[in-house]
């Protein structure tokens, strides 16, 4: 059980997998009197730190929510900056994620990508998938969809009775450990969508920083914060 990709938690306690719901770029940006997408530029910097350290202290997965299947609906200008902050970070990880050992994965369709785009981001998850920090980018994602998207894939495959572990092992997080720690910046206090199936076990962390303000001792915190928990899976 221990070793098995996404089951439900070993019970070892050890933190693999920590997630992020990265919230509050467009508050921080109005604070100060700027536009949202200033503050998704200053929160894919963030993000770039925030996998970096995460690597370093031997986490085993990072996930962050990019961009949900709900993000669609923002201005046109907002979804094409994110979009935009997002393929940068696709070129980057071209040219520069030999020497980084990043795994990297998209959770989420992909077929709404332009054919060129989807077809890089594929290559890269072909390229990376010996390496060993995995990296989950959510975009375009939501957490019921991609339970949809699994249950579909098995009726493709005439399953007529199915298991959990079916579920499991079909969803964008199959190469994953289950996620340990979800943590939300930005004060809100629920999932939006995010990592349904696999939230079952996970410890959740909330904090009113807002995401581009996050940093290193924030990550020391969550850290802190999930070993002082008693994880007992349903038992006494
Ligand atoms: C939520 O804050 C944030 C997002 C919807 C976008 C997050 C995207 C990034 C940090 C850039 C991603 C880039 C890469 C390279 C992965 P919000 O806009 O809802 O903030 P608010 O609640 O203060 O309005």
């Amino acid at each position: 059980m221990a070793d098995k990709k996404n089951a439900s938690p070993s019970g070892e306690g050890r933190l693999r997998h920590i997630a992020f719901i990265m919230d509050g770029n467009g508050r921080w940006a109005k604070k100060r009197g700027m536009p949202r997408t200033y503050g998704h530029a200053a929160g894919a910097k963030v993000f770039k730190k925030i996998v970096e350290y995460c690597g370093a202290i031997g986490i085993e997965a990072v996930t962050v929510y990019a961009f949900s299947t709900e993000n669609w609906r923002r201005p046109k200008e907002e979804v094409d900056a994110i979009l935009s902050l997002f393929t940068d970070y696709i070129g980057e990880a071209e040219r520069s994620f030999r020497d980084k050992d990043i795994q990297l994965h998209f959770l989420g369709s992909k077929e709404v990508f332009p054919p060129e785009l989807k077809a890089r981001m594929e290559r890269l998850e072909e390229v990376s998938k010996d390496r060993r920090l995995i990296l989950n980018i959510a975009v375009n994602y939501g957490g019921r969809d991609d339970i949809v998207h699994a249950v579909n894939t098995l009726i493709a495959e005439g399953k007529r009775t199915i298991t959990e572990e079916d579920i499991t092992s079909r969803l964008y997080t199959k190469d994953s450990p289950a996620p340990d720690l979800i943590v939300r910046t930005g004060a809100e206090k629920r999932l939006s969508n995010f990592l349904l199936w696999e939230a079952a076990y996970a410890e959740l962390y909330f904090t009113e920083v807002l995401w581009p303000d996050f940093d290193e001792k924030q990550v020391d915190l969550c850290v802190e914060e999930f070993y002082g928990r008693r994880r007992r899976y349903g038992a006494i």
